[in-house]
């Protein structure tokens, strides 16, 4: 079956990491980019995901990403989805970044995440079930402000009230500013949290049974479970409210009873940045009891339940970014996940060896040599190889 999806068609690089110069088109569902460490499989990938998101997923500074020596980097890319055909094109500079969409300039890049969605699955990821909640919600966070433009500025709303309202319990703190001026404050952050909250218990509820599904298809025995569990629940609360007139009085409940606290520290202490995601087998917390094969299987069902849910949200499938994890994973999985991606997505998947893949996944799909900051079809790379001797 190969239903809607999006579809990178043409990357280009310039001066990108350790790309100097790159131009390369994508024909196909399936690509993988083997070479080894540090050629550039990572910084391929990053490239994607920085006109996706616009950001990158580890760079610290976007300026990292400037080839050394070089005074600005370029990536442009071409994709195809139900939105059309366009262009996309991220210029760092020194200065900061750019964006553009079919050559127009993107005022705000937050717009650059309505175009390519993409769903990325990194090494670091398999410590979702045993990292802290930050991990969690940054998952919950990543698949919904590319699916959701409405969830996007609410959190990014919150965020900004979040850092204005720290700013002011500081101020008041050091004696400056007057409690009253606080009320202001905490009427936009009551509405903004209680948004930001709503969009990810209604979207928790959609994710655990195509998380349980997945992980009932990937492991078979125990049963696997998501449920939301916003800062305000307490500990003998099962479900989370999903009205958002609730949600609404115990934001304001909760923001009540920790004013006068709050004053005294100087800073916000509730509020959906404490949000965690709960993940239990057969109704026992994983962070706490799962085996490390069991969380790689959970963090596996979580990754194919963000697809699922993305494309349901979007009406189609996301492109998928696997980096170096497939071999990480023991053939079983491997052949579920693949069995799930393949035919419904664009995937593209990078790998330290072609043998740790699984070898449907070789015999389907284009293979690629990257090999500093260069990329070669294979066919062409052994045949430059041999004669290279
Ligand atoms: N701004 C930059 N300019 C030039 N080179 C850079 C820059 N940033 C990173 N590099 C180099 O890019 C190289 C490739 O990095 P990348 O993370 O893509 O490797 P990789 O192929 O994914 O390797 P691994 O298999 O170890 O994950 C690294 O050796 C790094 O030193
Ligand atoms: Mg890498």
């Amino acid at each position: 079956m190969w239903g809607e999806a999006v579809r990178i068609e043409g990357l280009e690089l310039i001066s990108f990491r350790n790309y100097t110069r790159l131009a390369l088109s994508l024909p196909g569902s399936l690509h993988l980019f083997l070479g080894g460490n540090g050629q550039g499989k990572t910084n391929l990938l990053e490239a994607i995901y920085l006109v996706a998101t616009g950001r990158s997923m580890r760079a610290g500074r976007d300026e990292e990403m400037i080839r050394w020596g070089a005074p600005q980097a370029e990536v442009r890319l071409e994709a195809e989805s139900l939105r059309g055909r366009y262009e996309l094109q991220v210029v760092l500079t020194p200065r900061g970044k750019r964006a553009y969409v079919n050559g127009n300039w993107v005022r705000r890049l937050g717009e650059l995440l309505e175009y390519l969605s993409a769903v990325l699955f990194v090494p670091d990821d398999l410590h979702l079930v045993k990292g802290g909640p930050e991990a969690r919600r940054r998952y919950l966070d990543g698949q919904l402000v590319q699916a959701l433009p409405a969830y996007r500025e609410a959190l990014a709303k919150f965020q900004r009230i979040l850092r204005q309202r720290n700013r002011l319990l500081d101020r008041i703190g050091q004696g400056e500013g007057s409690a009253g001026s606080l009320e202001v404050w905490d009427a936009a952050f009551v509405e903004e949290a209680s948004r930001v909250i709503h969009r990810r218990a209604l979207a928790v509820e959609a994710l655990s049974p195509l998380a349980a599904e997945a992980h009932q298809r990937v492991a078979g025995s125990k049963e696997l479970s998501l449920r939301y569990r916003p800062y305000f629940l307490e500990e003998t609360e099962d479900e989370a409210p999903t009205s958002l007139d609730v949600i609404r009085e115990r934001v304001e409940a909760s923001l009540r009873e920790a004013r006068p606290l709050e004053l005294r520290r100087g800073t916000s202490l509730v509020g959906p940045q404490r949000d965690d995601l709960e993940m239990t087998l057969d109704g026992r917390s994983a962070r706490r009891f799962a085996s490390q094969g069991e969380q790689r299987t959970v963090v596996l069902a979580c990754k194919i339940a963000e697809l699922e849910l993305m494309a349901s949200y979007l009406g189609e499938y996301p492109v998928l970014l696997l980096d170096d994890v497939l071999s990480e994973l023991d053939p079983v999985r491997q052949a579920a996940f693949v069995e799930v991606a393949m035919g419904r997505t664009q995937t593209l998947v990078t790998s330290t060896e072609a043998t740790s893949l699984p070898a449907g996944l070789r015999e389907q799909g284009r293979s690629y040599r990257v090999r500093a900051g260069q990329i070669q079809p294979e066919e062409e790379a052994l045949r430059d190889g041999s004669v290279g001797g």
